[in-house]
């Protein structure tokens, strides 16, 4: 019996491509290369099912030019790269992988907070550099975070893993905003308190994004919401880029107008806005938010599993649009 074609788009661990290949005629890209819209059609174009990662844009274009194509399987849990309505109308299956990496990226998004908020980069440099002759009383001071107020923007999975741990771990008064209001069980586990996005943005002293990406999520945050901002506050996108205004930013950021920033993600990375770069109270990290070897195990497994449930078993773990089960 012939086994369904797959194309496994970006590197990943050799045992996720071990294991597909017990199931699956498997192209792999060991290599890493990074496809364009036209190399990922020509790989894609005679395959059942792909393994990508947020840099594969599946759009209608593709999905015109890859008639046999079921499903795609994401290695994330933010899917912005597909565009899952015109994946639904030609009937091939989206997934990706939540929970298996909330506890992890949530650990990073308060280590990100913490390292902005207590300048640990910015002083890192500095040491580094040569710079440290003596101590002095105010050198790298910055602003408290137990006790203080974390604003948190969008409070699914991952946001609620922040909220508790700053609620329960730092003491801190937690407020969020999100598109709909948490059950009072769940408001109650994060000691969390729901606000308007207006009253997040002036209260807040450290602001963590942990919303999806959308066309309403773009920009959410820029000039106008960086200027309603406390001047001491901090900001922090764990999220995805475009959720920023990078520009605006780094503006933000020159001119004092908030203390600092830890960016993990950004608009049309891998590259970054050269002003980004050049501003000194900014934490920059090249989106490793759930980058344990555990986690993108366990993210490379689910993607797989899912191939597999599918291809194989007709039933996948976790699909994004279930109708083009039935
Ligand atoms: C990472 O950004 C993910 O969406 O999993």
């Amino acid at each position: 019996m012939t086994q369904p074609r797959i194309l496994v788009a970006r590197a990943v661990f050799p045992e996720t491509l071990a294991r597909l290949a017990r199931h699956f005629e498997v192209e792999s890209n060991q290599d890493d290369q990074v496809f364009s819209k036209q190399e990922l059609v020509a790989r894609l174009k005679d395959k059942a099912g792909a393994f990508t990662t947020g840099s594969e844009r599946i759009d209608a274009d593709v999905l015109a030019a890859c008639p046999g194509l079921k499903i795609v399987a994401n290695m994330a849990v933010g899917y912005n790269n597909f565009d899952v309505p015109a994946m639904t109308a030609r009937k091939v299956l989206a997934t990706n992988t939540p929970d298996v990496l909330t506890e992890t990226t949530a650990d990073f998004g308060f280590a990100l907070m913490m390292a902005t908020a207590r300048r640990i980069a910015e002083s890192e440099h500095y040491l580094r550099a040569g710079k440290w002759t003596k101590w002095s009383y105010d050198m790298f001071a910055g602003a408290e975070v137990h006790g203080s107020t974390l604003g948190i923007l969008g409070m699914g999975r991952i946001g609620q893993g922040i909220a508790r741990r700053g609620a329960h771990g730092f003491g801190m008064n937690v407020i969020y905003h999100n598109r709909s209001r948490l059950s009072p069980d769940l408001e109650a586990a994060c000691k969390a308190r729901y606000v308007s996005k207006e009253e997040l943005l002036k209260t807040a002293d450290h602001l963590v994004l942990v919303l999806p990406y959308s066309a309403e999520s773009h920009h959410a945050i820029a000039a106008k919401e960086l200027a309603q901002m406390k001047p001491t506050a901090t900001l922090v996108n764990i999220a995805r880029g475009g959720i920023v205004d990078d520009a605006a930013l780094a503006q933000a950021l020159r001119d004092r107008r908030i203390a600092a920033a830890g960016i993990d993600v950004f608009e049309g990375e891998p590259k970054v806005h050269p002003d980004l770069l050049t501003v000194p109270n900014v934490v920059l990290t090249p989106h490793i938010a759930s980058a344990t070897v555990q986690t993108r195990m366990a993210m490379a497994d689910l993607a797989a599993d899912n191939l597999i449930g599918f291809l194989v078993n007709g039933k996948p773990l976790t699909p994004l649009n279930p109708e083009v089960l039935s």
